[in-house]
């Protein structure tokens, strides 16, 4: 199915496509009927149960942040089997996010690069699309971020404010410290500034949980050296939180052959495959089983999902290898997943 929609797809600008499947989704998971269509064109039924941070995962492959910023079509993509779905990053205010043209295809190399800066409705407009009916068994995990003008000593404020609006609908938050396309972003992964936030969303979290488990998990960059990475992991540690996704895009450009590859932004897909790979497990070595890992990055067959949960992670998710690949990747990596993970 997805082999007659994609060259249509590839022949509109990457954000208008994007956008156009966005709306499409969105339509389609408001009827019975609608979400029934995408069940049976797309979707995988493929479960295998898990336990993770309390919450229960129906199979180990999950929507990475990003596609869903706004919320606008979670539903949709519920139905197409994925055991958790990661909307955001959420930002308190609405914003535009950096001038068009900012995703790139770069398609010799199933990659993509983006310099997006966090378009979005806002955290009120992301409520009142979490508040529809909620499909059955998938987690709900919301990413959550600052606004571009907000200093960033002032960056606590933004995320203790979503994750204060937001705490009664997920199930998880994610501590979005690690795209590049938010001026000093980045900066909040440093040992100072991260113990620091991480320590106030979660006593935030605590103060507002009630009775459901709503673990607290950060994002980092895979462009970290390796000081930089154990600091933000001890940091994470110290902190409190529940665990780890590695990782974001990267502002590496290694091995690229496509036109658009000087672009400026995060990159994405097949080439950050590799990097992604050794930094699950830098990351796994460190925490030493601390805390749970969520691997994304360059995912794009069962085969790559398989390497990561070897290397220990706990779940995995995926962005670029939907674009590429299609829906059909969902259903391949959870069986794939599930075979890796399955009690000797
Ligand atoms: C167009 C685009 C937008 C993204 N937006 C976000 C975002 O808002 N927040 C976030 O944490 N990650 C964002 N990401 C990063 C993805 O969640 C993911 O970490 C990264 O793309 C690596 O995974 P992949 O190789 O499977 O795409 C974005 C990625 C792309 C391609």
């Amino acid at each position: 199915m997805y082999g007659l929609i994609k060259p249509i797809l590839f022949r509109q600008d990457p954000e208008l496509a994007h956008h156009l499947v966005l709306r499409n989704l969105s339509l389609l998971s408001r009827s019975g009927a609608g979400r029934a269509l995408i069940r049976a064109l797309c979707g995988s039924p493929y479960k295998d149960p898990v336990k993770l941070c309390g919450l229960t995962f129906s199979n180990r492959v999950g929507l990475a942040a990003g596609m869903d910023k706004d919320a606008t079509a979670w539903r949709g993509f519920a139905e197409m089997g994925f055991g958790h779905v990661e909307v955001g990053t959420i930002t308190p205010l609405p914003q535009q996010g950096n001038p068009k043209p900012r995703v790139f295809r770069l398609l010799q190399d199933d990659a993509l690069i983006n310099r997006m800066g966090f378009p979005g409705a806002g955290m009120e407009a992301a409520r009142r699309h979490l508040s529809q009916d909620r499909p059955h068994g998938v987690v709900l995990g919301v990413n959550v971020g600052k606004n571009k003008q907000t200093p960033l000593q002032e960056a606590v404020d933004d995320y203790v404010a979503v994750v204060d609006y937001l705490s009664d609908i997920a199930d998880y938050f994610t501590v979005n410290v690690s795209s590049p396309n938010t001026p000093n972003l980045r900066q909040l992964q440093t040992r100072g500034y991260l113990e620091d936030l991480l320590i106030q969303v979660r006593t935030r979290r605590d103060a507002n949980r009630g009775s459901k488990p709503l673990p607290v998990f950060v994002k980092l960059s895979p462009d970290l050296d390796v000081q930089g990475l154990h600091d933000a992991l001890d940091a994470a540690v110290g902190a409190g939180v529940d665990g780890v996704i590695a990782t974001n895009t990267t502002l590496d450009r290694q091995g690229l052959q496509s036109a658009h590859r000087s672009e400026a932004g995060g990159m994405s897909g097949r080439p950050l495959g590799m990097k992604a790979a050794g930094f699950v497990r830098s990351v796994v070595d460190h925490l030493d089983g601390k805390l749970p890992v969520i691997a994304v990055g360059g995912i794009i067959s069962g085969a790559d999902a398989t390497e990561r949960l070897n290397s220990g992670a706990a779940l995995v998710q995926i962005y670029t290898g939907l674009v590429f690949r299609g829906p059909a990747l969902v259903g391949e990596i959870a069986r794939a997943a599930a075979i890796a993970r399955a009690p000797l």
